[in-house]
């Protein structure tokens, strides 16, 4: 059955540049997506795109369902509950092509991902900027950039003019990245912003030429060995250094303890390896990928505390991280979700905390001289 969205989406706030909570018509399921008229657009602070440039789309809303194995982003979630899709497919992709990511899920976890983000390793990756040669500004590659979440965060803590070149391969999500781009460095300098679609795993060094600095952020653990091993050649190649951040850790705690925490967690973490992805592997690959290149590697934890202050997110999270656990271990399915059931109702309680466990990595290449 396929369904048709009409309406335009009335709530992306262009003006206030902030990234709508329900970016579609008012009761379309999350990730009921409509796509940007001109994907990737050149120049986003000189051209944005706004609301009215929001094309209408037709989706699949049995897509999940035709996929198979769609409907479970990997990296925990966005979740799906009854009647609604956390990914969707537009019409003419096939089935074999990636989940997309729901914006709602992203804006979800903005404020954690800050939170987690670890500031310690700011200070080498400044002085190293500050090192570079004739620079009048910085050129930073965001890597599977989303909404933007990376540059709302790290833009305004650092110093200088700054040109960020958001890469993403749904152009949905970059349009939304370049409507809420930061607008002002640390010390009120300029910030622009254009968006590039793309496969970022496919990534040359010819690509990263003038760059000052790679970032990334929740991305290694949903790549491949071999698409990590070209994303570290191309920065090296490039000689700049990069901030891969959030990547997940493969461990988890729930407060108070529940007899299954450690068969969920199991299963999810098979879930995030399938398919030759990374998952809880991607740290230590991506380490080992820097350093054979002669990289100096850093890596500090970036963990998620969530408490009763994070009721949303810890929901959507559990649903996400033990929907995951059952699409890898179906058997499990009828205790599962009494689990999830009796952990919402703790959540919902502010009886809940959970720490997800996160790394961000800064990986300092040596400079080749070829930046700008
Ligand atoms: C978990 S989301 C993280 C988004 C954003 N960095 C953040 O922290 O909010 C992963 C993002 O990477 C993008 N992505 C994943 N694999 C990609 C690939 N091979 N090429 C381009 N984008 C990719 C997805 O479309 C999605 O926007």
């Amino acid at each position: 059955m396929r369904k048709t969205t009409t309406a335009r989406a009335a709530g992306a706030s262009g003006k206030t540049g902030r990234i709508p909570a329900q970016p579609g018509p008012r009761g379309v399921p999350l990730g009921m997506l409509v796509a940007p008229a001109q994907p990737g657009a050149k120049d986003a602070t000189a051209d944005q795109p706004g609301p009215e440039d929001i094309m209408v789309g037709t989706v699949s809303a049995d897509a999940g369902e035709q996929a198979g194995h769609g409907a479970v982003i990997p990296g925990a979630g966005p979740a799906t509950r009854p009647g609604e899709r956390a990914t969707v497919r537009l019409r003419d992709v096939g089935p074999d092509d990636p989940p997309r990511y729901a914006p709602e899920w992203l804006e979800l976890r903005e404020g954690a991902d800050a939170v987690a983000r670890a500031p310690e390793l700011l200070d080498p990756l400044r002085i190293r900027l500050a090192n570079l040669p004739g620079k009048s500004g910085v050129v930073i590659h965001d890597l599977g950039c989303g909404t933007g979440s990376m540059g709302r965060w790290l833009a305004p803590r650092l110093d200088g003019a700054q040109h960020w070149i958001l890469h993403d391969r749904d152009p949905y999500l970059l349009h939304f990245a370049a409507v809420a781009s930061p607008r002002a460095a640390a010390d009120g300098s300029r910030v622009t912003v254009e968006t590039r679609r793309g496969d970022v795993a496919r990534l040359t060094p010819d690509a990263l030429v003038g760059a000052s600095l790679v970032t990334a952020s929740a991305l290694l653990d949903v790549l491949t060995r071999e698409e990590v091993d070209a994303l570290v050649t191309a920065c090296v190649g490039a000689g700049c250094p990069a901030l891969l951040t959030l990547s997940v850790a493969g461990r988890v705690e729930l407060t108070p303890a529940d007899p299954m925490d450690a068969e969920i967690a199991d299963a999810f973490n098979a879930h995030q390896r399938r398919d030759g992805l990374l998952g809880p592997d991607a740290v230590t690959v991506t380490c080992e990928a820097f350093a054979a290149h002669g990289a100096t590697v850093r890596v500090h934890p970036s963990a998620w505390r969530l408490g009763p202050d994070d009721l949303a997110l810890t929901a959507e999270w559990l649903r996400g991280w033990v929907g995951a656990a059952v699409e890898e271990r179906p058997e499990l399915k009828e205790r599962a979700d009494r689990y999830l059931r009796e952990r919402l109702a703790a959540c919902a309680a502010g009886e809940l905390t959970v720490l997800v466990h996160h790394s961000d990595l800064l990986a300092l290449a040596r400079p080749t001289g070829g930046t700008s």
